[in-house]
């Protein structure tokens, strides 16, 4: 069989699942496959065979895994790039085994990805009948009493997001077309990301805000577990796309990470230079980008080895997304930060090159 590019997570990491339930001797909430604590373990990782998922406060995880076992739903919000999509992915397949009943929210999502649809064909052979309905990820997460994804849901129109409404507040899918409805088995619950930056755009109803409980995932708190979550990160992508071995390159990281981070907060590491932020976001995903690109670079083109002019390509374009504006702000960057710092000569050039 060919290998897919992008394994499911409860398909990837099936044996830290398969592990993690074995040990379990907690209560697990009805329709879960793990208990809340090991659903945690397996997010944060135990030091030993379970690797960390997610890199930062346990707390926001155990508010996070809490709210799902009780009846109210989970809304993961944060900047772009603080894993939301990953953490809601993770909960998922460690609650439910299946992380795949996911509707991606946008401005043409239609009321039938979040309800269901008609198979017309069917519709019309044989008139309205349960066979004949298409159901969504949502409904089929109700049907099978497991965690429904909701991916941008501040995207989704604003009559879209609240058909979510009397799902989760009474757990019920009318069908009115049979006159009858879909009730949620005990499992099912829902998981909406949403990006701080997309707010207002279709801000959510109060009525719906009220049935999630919200956990605000923060970017990463030090450089040190920033690096640490790209060079985990770049690792695992690297032996999933099969690159070429490249020693780890701790240093080459912790520049990407260094010039994300000062543009990010306007200020350099050591509090001396204001500097003026770019119009992107640069967020810990585009890092691992960044990188990820340079190993395949150095991998192929290069020596064997992550060198400065491997990722100052990539650092470049993330940071020059408005080619006016950005373009200033690198370049002052480059000439009062870069230039000056030592052991960074050549990045300077290479990043003044590309
Ligand atoms: N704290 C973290 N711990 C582990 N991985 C992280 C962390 N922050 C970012 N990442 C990594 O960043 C990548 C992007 O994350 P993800 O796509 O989930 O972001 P997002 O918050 O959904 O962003 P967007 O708002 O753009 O959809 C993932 O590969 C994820 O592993
Ligand atoms: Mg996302």
């Amino acid at each position: 069989m060919s290998e897919a590019i992008r394994p499911h997570a409860e398909q990837q990491f099936a044996g830290e699942l398969a592990e993690l339930a074995a040990v379990d001797d907690r209560p697990r909430p009805p329709g879960w496959r793990l208990s809340p604590q090991a659903v945690v373990t397996y997010l944060l990782g135990d030091g030993g065979k379970i690797t960390p998922k997610y890199v930062g406060p346990r707390r926001l995880m155990e508010v996070a895994v809490a709210t799902l076992a009780t009846d109210r739903a989970l809304l993961l919000l944060g900047v772009p790039g603080t894993a939301k999509t990953w953490v809601s992915e993770h909960l998922a397949a460690a609650i439910s085994g299946d992380s795949t009943l996911l509707v991606q929210g946008t401005a043409g999502t239609a009321e039938e990805a979040v309800r269901y649809g008609w198979n017309y064909a069917r519709l019309l052979a044989e008139g309205p009948s349960s066979k004949a309905i298409v159901a969504s990820p949502v409904m089929r997460a109700m049907e099978t009493g497991a965690i429904a994804r909701v991916e941008e849901l501040t995207r989704m129109p604003s009559d879209v997001q609240d058909t979510l409404i009397t799902i989760l507040s009474e757990k019920t899918l009318p069908v009115p077309e049979l006159g009858g409805e879909v009730q949620a088995v005990k499992g099912f619950n829902v998981i909406a990301t949403a990006n701080d930056r997309d707010r207002g755009v279709n801000e959510l109803s109060s009525a719906l805000r009220r049935r999630f409980n919200t956990v605000v995932l923060p970017v990463p708190a030090t450089a040190e577990e920033e690096v640490d979550i790209v060079a985990r990160r770049v690792a695992q992508l690297g032996r999933s796309l099969e690159l070429p071995d490249v020693p780890p390159a701790l240093d080459e990281i912790r520049r990407v990470v260094t010039v994300f981070r000062e543009l990010r907060n306007g200020l350099t590491e050591d509090g001396r230079t204001k500097l003026k932020s770019p119009t992107g976001t640069l967020s810990t995903a585009e890092a691992i980008s960044v990188v990820t690109n340079g190993w395949a670079l150095a991998a192929h083109f290069g020596d064997g080895t992550l060198r400065p002019r491997d990722v100052a390509g990539g650092i470049v374009g993330a940071v020059v997304k408005d080619p006016t504006t950005d373009a200033v702000v690198w370049r002052e960057y480059l000439e009062t930060v870069v230039r000056e710092r030592d052991g960074w000569t050549a990045f300077y050039r290479a990043a003044r090159d590309a």
